[in-house]
């Protein structure tokens, strides 16, 4: 048994469980006397159900009830509309529709709304008879068009406001040099391998539930609203999660319709989102249009920076997509403004996913900079080192730590840049064309309230605790090393347990920022429990990890426990607390057939410290190769006709196979940030997607001298 030390590459500690399927998911707990539950949705996207007819469903055998508008108890309002998705303790809940409560009325909001809800003795059963459920409505012309809507667009939700510095407008008219381009990014799905589920189950007044979600003790929160029960008699367990991406930090209908229909039948409730109903009812991310204008001087220095534009929302939720949230504090530009408006349609809600804002924003203002740094003829590394900012461009905070340009020289060097030729279509590899291009990474390092509990037993044992999620980032992992190398014992004998409201509360895990906040609570626990065994010991100091036995042997002490409420320090608040990074990529485009192949990628990224070599790669992979989708395949379709998405399925929506996926080179630029936190770790599960899109982009330009505006880039667009 060996020592821990924080950064080593240790394997994920459910790695076992999960390959061998003992790891039981949301949809696995089969508890006794359990009954399904099919959704049935909504098949226009705008106006109010005339009728629902359920003779014919009623009578498949072991049907139970259809519960709709017409017949189900009505739910609790939230209590206050709105602003509440990332408030740090949700007092409201986290409603991912806070201004429709499921079977409220009759009013249909988009296509796919879930309706009414069938309940019978099996699936099969469930969902044939949701099938036979007929519905008529009184349809209303429906707002599905963003662009033609464009005048509609309004700010919306705090965590996007408008900026402004000096007057860019009058900056850009006057600059020697400029571009001004408009970007589209379609809209995308999060796509989890394991659906949206939930099994739930009534005691009285008194509600158990395992739930996929990322956020449980805003779940609690939700139902104790809905129902208007105390929160105490909200159970929530969330021990794995198969992927979420942002898409289970909400509660979407679904949880609150599982919970009413086992609450009616007074039975134990199981409710899987089937594929297709997840591409209408459980977030996306939204379609945008951002104009970048760049004014810039002959040497290359920024003047004017704008970014605004629009993108998909509804009437029903609060969802913005920041897009301009890195641009305010990218580059060094003495005129800058940004907004990003909301267009609300008839379209189901969006919702955070992986990197919500800088991915599709980073996308535009990157490829943006490439489109200058060509106009200038100059090398697109070198633009982004002349406009390096030193300090917060916007309020001119000192940053924690920016260790960037250590990224671009590393990456740069490693991926052989030196060697590009700067015209477009100047490098080949036989008859296909060869590009290169990069692209800047960036995502905020947040830290929220968590609290955590930590109990050394009389056998030398470590069992700590806090109410957080494993989406498979590692968590697990690195919360026992991060515990076993503060109290200096063997990873072997900590266990990290997780996943419960019945354990110290903890905050959603999204933001990049679990490490952080829950890694910083269980520092502070351990080091509690390490100093409360030395108070035992007469203040001497514990040497080695059996001595913490002996102490509490000698006390006749069966373990000792403690608790500690951690708490973001206010001086962090004196920095601008970032990651940094970069994304070098190098294409091949055919120039007959236009087909992109990505030859390889190398990207650096400087996020504080390592906590795990293993997992921070597998989360830095797993964020490029969602990139690569982003960028060559990835896109939901929307037909307008029917206000519908039309690829609903995994044969017409691409992701990355492995084929498409090729030599991926990340470098680790590590940081001694004392700034952010405690333990020195920015986020890292966002960054890692943060750029792809556009370096690649950027090297299809390279390649071709084609500049491809609207993701993603397909054939059809080379040729
Ligand atoms: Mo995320 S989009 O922070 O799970």
């Amino acid at each position: 048994m060996s020592i821990p030390m924080i950064g080593e590459g240790r394997d994920r500690v459910d790695g076992r469980a999960k390959v061998t399927g003992e790891a039981r998911y949301a949809a696995e707990h089969n508890l006794d006397g359990l009954v399904h539950a099919v959704v049935v949705s909504a098949s226009i996207p705008s106006g109010t159900i005339r009728a629902i007819e359920t003779s014919a469903a009623k009578k498949v055998p072991g049907v139970i009830t259809i519960l709709s508008h017409l017949n189900a108890p009505k739910l609790n309002p939230p209590p206050s509309p709105g602003g509440q998705q990332q408030q740090q303790r949700q007092p409201s809940g986290n409603y991912s529709e806070p201004r429709a409560t499921p079977f409220a009325d009759a009013t249909i909001h988009y296509l796919g709304q879930q309706i009414a809800v069938v309940v019978a003795d099996t699936l099969e059963h469930a969902t044939h008879a949701a099938e036979l459920v007929r519905v008529t409505y009184d349809g209303r012309p429906a707002r599905v068009d963003m662009n033609a809507l464009r005048n509609d667009a309004k700010d919306k939700g705090a965590q996007a406001p408008p900026f402004k510095k000096g007057d860019p407008d009058a900056a850009f008219a006057t600059a020697p040099v400029r571009i001004d381009q408009t970007y589209r990014t379609p809209y995308e799905h999060h796509h989890p391998m394991e659906a949206h589920s939930i099994v739930v189950k009534w005691d009285g007044d008194r509600v158990m539930l395992h739930d996929s979600t990322q956020n449980l003790f805003a779940v609690r929160q939700t139902l104790a609203n809905a129902f208007n029960i105390p929160r105490d008699n909200v159970h929530v367990t969330s021990p794995f999660v198969g992927g979420a991406f942002g898409s289970k930090g909400s509660t979407w209908p679904h949880v609150l319709i599982g919970a009413l229909a086992a609450r009616e039948v007074k039975r134990p409730v199981k409710l899987w989102l089937p594929r297709k109903q997840l591409f209408f009812t459980n977030g996306h991310r939204p379609e945008t249009e951002q104009r970048v204008a760049l004014g810039a001087t002959r040497d290359g220095r920024l003047v004017a920076l704008i970014h605004e534009g629009i993108s998909q929302g509804n009437a029903i939720s609060e969802y913005n997509e920041r897009f301009t949230r890195p641009t305010r504090m990218l580059y060094d530009a003495p005129n800058m403004r940004g907004a990003n408006r909301v267009v609300e349609l008839n379209v189901s809600s969006p919702t955070y996913m992986r990197a919500p804002g800088e991915s599709p924003g980073m996308f535009a203002l990157e490829s943006a900079l490439d489109e200058l740094a060509a106009e200038l003829k100059m090398d697109p590394l070198q633009l982004r080192l002349i406009n390096h900012a030193d300090v917060d461009p916007i309020d001119g905070k000192p940053f924690s730590s920016k260790s960037l340009k250590e990224c671009y020289q590393r990456a740069a060097e490693r991926f052989g840049w030196a060697k590009r030729k700067l015209e477009p279509r100047s490098m080949r590899a036989g008859r296909l064309l060869i590009g290169q291009g990069m692209a800047t990474a960036t995502y905020p390092a947040h830290r929220s309230p968590a609290s955590a509990r930590a109990r050394m037993n009389a056998d030398g044992t470590v069992i700590v605790s806090s109410g957080t999620h494993e989406m498979g980032m590692g968590t697990a992992t690195v919360m026992a090393q991060l515990a076993a190398e503060t109290l200096n014992v063997p990873a072997e004998r900590v266990r990290f347990e997780y996943g419960d409201t019945n354990l110290p509360q903890a905050p959603l895990s999204a933001g990049s920022m679990t490490a952080a906040s829950v890694g910083s609570a269980v520092y502070e626990v351990a080091r509690a429990l390490q100093q409360k065994i030395v108070e035992l010991n007469d203040g001497r100091e514990i040497t080695s990890a059996d001595q913490f036995a002996s102490v509490l042997h000698a006390h006749y002490l069966p373990h000792v426990e403690v608790r500690v409420d951690a708490k973001p320090n206010p001086e962090e608040d004196k920095y601008a607390s970032h990651a940094f990074g970069c994304q070098f990529a190098e294409v091949s485009v055919d120039p007959d057939l236009g087909v992109v192949r990505l030859r390889r990628m190398v990207s650096a990224f400087a996020a504080g410290r390592v906590l795990n070599q293993k997992t921070a790669r597998s989360q830095y992979l797993g964020g490029i190769v969602q990139g690569i989708g982003m960028a060559l395949l990835e896109q939901t379709r929307f037909d307008r006709r029917f206000g519908s998405f039309t690829n609903i399925n995994f044969g017409e929506y691409l992701v990355p196979v492995n084929a498409d996926v090729r030599n991926l080179d990340v470098i680790f630029v590590e940081e001694d940030d004392r700034h952010v936190n405690p333990i020195g770790a920015k986020g890292i599960g966002e960054i890692g997607i943060v750029g792809v899109a556009a370096a690649i982009a950027n090297a299809v330009y390279h390649a071709t001298g084609k500049r491809i505006r609207d993701l993603p880039i397909t054939l059809d667009k080379l040729l």
